[in-house]
């Protein structure tokens, strides 16, 4: 450990990941480090370009943790969901100044991507560096993980496993030329979020069982396939693990139902590419878009094929991006 940058900032970046083998159920509690642990293993690609930078300072004159994000003051319960974060890099490194943070998503607006997993990974590695924390990749996964389940998988860059209290690298960007194709159904903010809708499908789903009882094998299967760079076997994977995910929260009560007419769309429109040849897995989230990994000499046509499917807003194409970064800045650097 090193000492706190009292008289300096810091800013840190990370990128959006999106799960190929989905997080859906936390296991159960017994103090505060266990928050967020989950009930099955998962499977990511953190994304390029899509990104959450954060700079913070310690701001001993505020009574309470203020954080700015996209220029708004979050209120209450939104600085609520950060606060473990916070909490756990105060109590690491024996400080008790409130931090004064201030957040930009750079994600295309209208993207409709969550940006909750690279804020709270942003976060963890800039207030953790700020407070002279030296802290291993694994060690800041977990501390990310508090404020977000799949921030633990946004520290690393290209494709990361998560199964326990931390995330761990699986494989660099440069690993695989792949692209994750984006379908914009909706950007607008969630229905039911991830967090109340797996707690749903874990107390009220019958399925929901069966879900953990399988996520194992499914991960399993994912990760050899991403080893490998066999994408007909991750798309079959990352189906699956998409499918009995939302069966299990369709199943819910009440039901959590993310998917729109346009989301079957788009799938019909890349089962119409796979009958001609082209090889693409698909994957949703807590949302009707509809993300499709292709390889990098696809990514065009397939761009192409989603952008006219009607009910598609538009369309991103995303490359396998690097893992958390972090900088010392000037103190008002960000202000
Ligand atoms: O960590 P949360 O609360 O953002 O939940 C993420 C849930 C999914 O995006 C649906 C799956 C995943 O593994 O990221």
């Amino acid at each position: 450990m090193s000492a706190p940058l009292t008289g300096q900032a810091v800013t840190a970046r990370a990128g959006v990941n999106i799960a190929l083998v989905k997080y859906w159920g936390k296991a159960p509690a017994r103090g505060p480090e266990d928050l967020n642990l989950p009930a099955v293993p998962s499977l990511s690609l953190t994304l390029d370009g899509l990104t959450t930078e954060t700079t913070v300072r310690f701001a001993p004159e505020l009574p309470n943790d203020r954080i700015v994000l996209d220029g708004r003051e979050l209120d209450p319960a939104a600085l609520g969901r950060a606060r473990p974060v916070l909490d756990r890099v105060r109590a690491l490194g024996d400080l008790a100044s409130p931090f004064d943070v201030v957040s930009t998503n750079h994600v295309p607006t209208g993207a409709g991507l969550a940006s909750s997993a690279s804020g709270m990974a942003a976060l963890a590695a800039a207030t953790a560096r700020l407070a002279g924390l030296e802290l291993s990749p694994g060690q800041l996964s977990a501390v990310a993980r508090l404020g977000s389940g799949s921030a633990s998988r946004s520290i690393f860059g290209g494709f990361a496993a998560w199964e326990g209290p931390e995330a761990r690298a699986v494989a660099p960007p440069s690993h695989w030329d792949v692209r994750l194709v984006v379908a914009v159904v909706d950007a607008g903010p969630k229905d039911t979020s991830s967090r109340d809708a797996m707690g749903r499908t874990a107390r009220t789903s019958p399925y929901h069982a069966g879900w953990v009882s399988q996520a194992r094998g499914l991960f399993d299967e994912g990760l050899a396939a991403v080893l490998a760079r066999d994408l007909p076997a991750l798309a079959e994977v990352m189906e699956l693990s998409t499918l009995r995910m939302h069966a299990a929260a369709m199943a819910a009560r009440p039901p959590v139902l993310y998917w729109r007419s346009a989301s079957l769309a788009a799938l019909e429109a890349l089962r119409a590419l796979g009958v001609q040849g082209l090889v693409s897995g698909w994957t949703m989230d807590a949302g009707p878009n509809v993300k499709a990994l292709v390889h990098a000499a696809d990514a065009e046509r397939v761009r192409g094929a989603l952008a006219e499917v009607a009910g598609v807003q538009r369309v991103l194409v995303c490359a396998p991006g690097p893992g958390v970064s972090t900088e010392v800045v000037a103190r008002d650097a960000a202000w």
